[in-house]
């Protein structure tokens, strides 16, 4: 068994911060949204990974998540020249799979950690020619969507239907057996020009080949968007951290509830009400952070009050006097206060910024 991560793709929804970097290495709790996926595949076993990387991005990716060492498994980089879709990508992939059944997961997104090894086994099980995870959704129409008949077979696979047969929606994970290589070969490109793997997916379907899905009951997000990654690193804080604090926090400091503060960090003065996660290299003197934060290395924050938000490396925030919160603050960005007149706000904002003020 192998894995196939997909970590090209343009990244249009997640501008500005894409227009500098991969949109998977954008980090949730501190870490790197594809380096969870990677994880899991280990912890469920998988160890051959493929990750398809883009002219754009690829060398980024590379460089910050190695050749698999870190995590104990070995990483081959695929690079896919265009964004031409899901299934394109499997198949410039295709020297590295072989004949080999394979996972494939979509790099920005993330599912609750310890599922992959179910859905493993059940594949390995009922070895069938695919097998897909469907999730219940409120808004289908958003999604792939999926009819699928009382004894898990999956009759049809709808793109973003108007009136959608379910409200299963496809998460990006699925299983394949290299029969989806047949599939991929005799499909055309769709309206919007891409190869999808939908189309091929219902290939397997019009061949009466033997197509599974199963059901995530745990989450499944897709940080494709601000307040999808948002979620995600609401959920990751909620779930996973865990009390650590190695950086120095001086005497007047309160640090409430789960809270990790990374190696040369200084806390001067501050209120940290976790969970909240705070990189190596920081200096925070006079801030309120409250829950659901991460604020990754090198930054620095003084009087600052800022909450549920993401604040990327090398970021600086100084003296803005309204609380921050639900926001995602870009790498290197400054969030600063001018003591000089006359008193008015002053820009360099980058393509595709938002920015809401009161
Ligand atoms: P999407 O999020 O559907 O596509 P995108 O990255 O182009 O993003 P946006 O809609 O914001 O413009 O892609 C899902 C994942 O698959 C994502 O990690 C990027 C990756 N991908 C590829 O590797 N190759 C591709 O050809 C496509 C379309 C996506």
């Amino acid at each position: 068994m192998k894995a196939l991560i997909l970590s090209g793709g343009k990244g249009t929804r997640l501008r500005p911060l894409t227009y500098t970097g991969a949109k998977q290495l954008v980090p949730v709790a501190n870490k790197p949204i594809l380096w969870y996926g990677i994880e899991e595949m280990v912890a469920a076993g998988i160890k051959d990974i493929g990750i398809i990387i883009s002219p754009e991005t690829g060398a980024e990716v590379r460089n910050k998540t190695g050749n698999g060492d870190r995590f104990n498994a070995n990483i081959t980089y695929i690079l896919q020249e265009q964004p031409a879709g899901l299934a394109h990508a499997v198949k410039v992939a295709l020297p590295f799979l072989g004949d080999s059944p394979f996972l494939m997961y979509l790099g920005d997104n993330l599912i609750q950690q310890g599922d992959l090894s179910y859905f493993l086994q059940e594949f390995n099980q009922q070895q069938p020619d695919a097998l897909i995870l469907l999730r219940q959704v409120s808004n289908p129409s958003a999604f792939g969507v999926a009819k699928v008949d009382d004894t898990g077979r999956v009759l049809q696979l709808i793109e973003k239907p108007k009136e959608p047969p379910s409200n299963l929606a496809l998460v990006g994970v699925y299983f394949f057996s290299p029969i989806i290589h047949d599939a991929i070969a005799a499909i055309q490109p769709s309206a919007r020009g891409e190869l999808e793997i939908t189309d091929a997916i219902q290939s397997l379907i019009d061949w009466q080949k033997q197509v599974v899905a199963c059901n995530l009951d745990g989450w499944w997000l897709d940080t494709g968007k601000k307040d999808d990654l948002l979620e995600a690193n609401r959920l990751i804080l909620d779930t996973y951290l865990t009390k650590s604090i190695v950086g120095d926090v001086d005497t007047n400091s309160q640090i409430i509830g789960r809270v990790q503060i990374g190696a040369n960090s200084q806390i001067i003065n501050c209120t940290i009400r976790g969970p909240v996660v705070i990189g190596s290299g920081c200096h925070l003197e006079n801030c309120f952070i409250g829950p659901y934060s991460s604020i990754a290395n090198n930054t620095t924050l003084i009087d600052t009050d800022l909450e549920h938000s993401v604040v990327l490396e090398g970021a600086k925030i100084i003296g803005i006097h309204d609380r921050i919160i639900d926001s995602v603050i870009g790498y290197r960005a400054q969030l600063t206060v001018a003591p000089r007149r006359p008193k008015a706000l002053r820009f360099l904002i980058g393509d595709d910024c938002q920015i809401e003020l009161t």
